[in-house]
């Protein structure tokens, strides 16, 4: 790490984009709806990436852990919990009608919400359903989230037997203060027993994700949740930085009663985190993601060949146009996004009505394509080469740099601090500028000006 780090942290912890997507939801708009999305589904069949990527959203959960910044609901019936599976069943029938049957379904994801503590005859039923209306690929990746509170072995064996290949684990801090404050029931069983079940029952890997900045944390005992995690040995670790924005998810303002660990602390919990998952022999790929040097996204990133969805990273393999199922969900394709309504009830009668229930979205422009390729680009791989997107989207380069608007003084200051160079037309973040990647990337974002949506803060 560089020696005035913490002087830099100060300097650009703005609020902004995760980038996640370009642009970002906050921009998707009302006027985009189901006749749009029909529209978009049915140009996909013929744009790039080939492949197809599912999202399953279950949007409920046993109990609401006070952090949380998903969509998620509780206190649901069982009768309700039917009409919900009968209706995500439905879209996919309708939606899977207008996908071309020969394109190569490579990815499917399970989040929430907690998809494992809904009965397993309703994940069974989906997975039978998606199968039965996609062209599963032979070498497919089907991961769920799964929080460790409601996670027992028999669950392990049946994910497998359904044909999923990748568990992620939410355990966020293995302290149980940190969760009582978080109000968060701790796992079930010894996270050991339950990473050692999943890896003897054959799964291909195992995720965990933690999180930094929460309530009762310390530097000191951060540091120790990263050497457990280490311990654990899963081929790959998140370290969430915790976004806390009540404004938009009112949940979260209770936690501001006990306080959180002070923006200092949080930087050096990033930091020693950085440090001890790297010694561990782990690589750090993005802002928050580590794997082992022979996972996918280690080689990916070496090949800079990584991408990024919703859903978190991918590589070229497994990526596809993702499309969203359930409420909230959101779709990703080539030249649109597409957002189901978020509320469950209101997501139900909709499909039930009209096979659709989409309640914003967002059609990209060709210029935004090419932000977005570029935004992608950093924040995946950590460089950029203009002559290389000039290929990509087969026109000029004098074309790229007037839609990027670029101009190498709004990059002085990450140059002068050491964090990114520019030689020619080769933009590279250093290890020490990936912190800043959001950052670097608002610079080529038009949108920024425009100062809609509620960011949080970028470190
Ligand atoms: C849908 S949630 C987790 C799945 C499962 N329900 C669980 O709790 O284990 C996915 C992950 O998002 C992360 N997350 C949720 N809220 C967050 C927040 N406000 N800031 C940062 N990360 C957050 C957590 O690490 C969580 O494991
Ligand atoms: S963190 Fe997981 S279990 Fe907790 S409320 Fe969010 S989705 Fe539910």
């Amino acid at each position: 790490m560089i020696k005035n780090y913490r002087e830099l942290i100060k300097k650009y912890n703005a609020s902004g984009p995760r980038y996640t997507s370009y642009p970002p939801a906050t921009f998707f708009n009302e006027n985009y709806g189901n006749d749009d999305y029909i529209k978009s589904v049915e140009k996909s069949n013929h744009e790039s990436p080939r492949n197809v990527s599912v999202y399953v959203h279950v949007p409920f959960c046993p109990q609401i852990c006070h952090f949380c910044g998903c969509t998620t609901e509780t206190g649901f019936s069982r009768p309700f919990l039917e009409r919900y599976v009968d209706a995500v069943m439905k879209e996919i029938d309708f939606v899977s009608s207008k996908i071309d049957r020969r394109r190569n379904l490579t990815q499917i994801h399970w989040g929430g919400g907690t998809p494992n503590a809904i009965s397993y005859k309703y994940i069974e039923k989906i997975t039978n359903k998606i199968k039965d209306n996609f062209n599963l690929s032979e070498n497919y990746e089907m991961a769920i989230e799964c929080n460790p509170a409601h996670l027992e072995f028999r669950h392990i064996d049946l994910l497998k037997n359904y044909g999923f290949n990748r568990i992620s684990i939410g355990i966020q801090d293995f302290r149980k203060d940190v969760l009582d404050a978080i109000n968060r029931r701790p796992s079930k069983r010894p996270i050991e027993e339950i990473v050692k079940k999943i890896e003897d029952t054959g799964f291909s890997g195992t995720n965990i994700d933690l999180v930094y900045g929460l309530p009762l944390q310390t530097v000191d005992s951060f540091k120790e949740t990263i050497d457990k995690a280490i311990n654990l040995g899963t081929d790959r670790i998140v370290t969430f930085s915790y976004a806390h924005v009540p404004s938009v998810l009112p949940r979260q303002k209770i936690l501001e009663d006990i306080g959180f660990p002070s923006s200092e602390s949080k930087a050096t919990m990033y930091e020693n985190s950085y440090d001890q998952l790297t010694q561990a022999g782990y690589i750090s790929i993005g802002m928050d993601h580590y794997s082992k040097p022979e996972d996918d996204f280690a080689i990916a990133l070496k090949e800079k060949k990584l991408h990024r969805n919703f859903q978190g990273y991918c590589t070229r393999q497994t990526t596809g146009q993702v499309y969203g199922f359930g409420a909230s969900s959101i779709s990703q394709l080539h030249s649109a996004y597409s957002q189901n309504f978020k509320n469950t009830m209101e997501y139900i009668r909709n499909i039930e009505d009209n096979n659709l229930s989409v309640y914003r979205g967002y059609s990209l422009t060709h210029n935004e394509k090419v932000i977005r390729h570029v935004i992608n680009s950093i924040m995946c791989n950590y460089y950029v080469d203009f002559n290389e997107v000039a290929e990509y989207f087969d026109c000029p380069l004098y074309e790229i740099i007037s839609i990027l608007e670029f101009d190498s003084s709004n990059f002085v200051d990450f140059i002068e601090d050491g964090l990114m160079d520019i030689h020619g037309e080769k933009i590279t973040v250093h290890k020490s500028g990936r912190l800043f990647t959001r950052n670097i990337s608002m610079k080529f974002d038009p949108l920024m000006s425009k100062k809609i949506g509620t960011y949080s803060k970028t470190i």
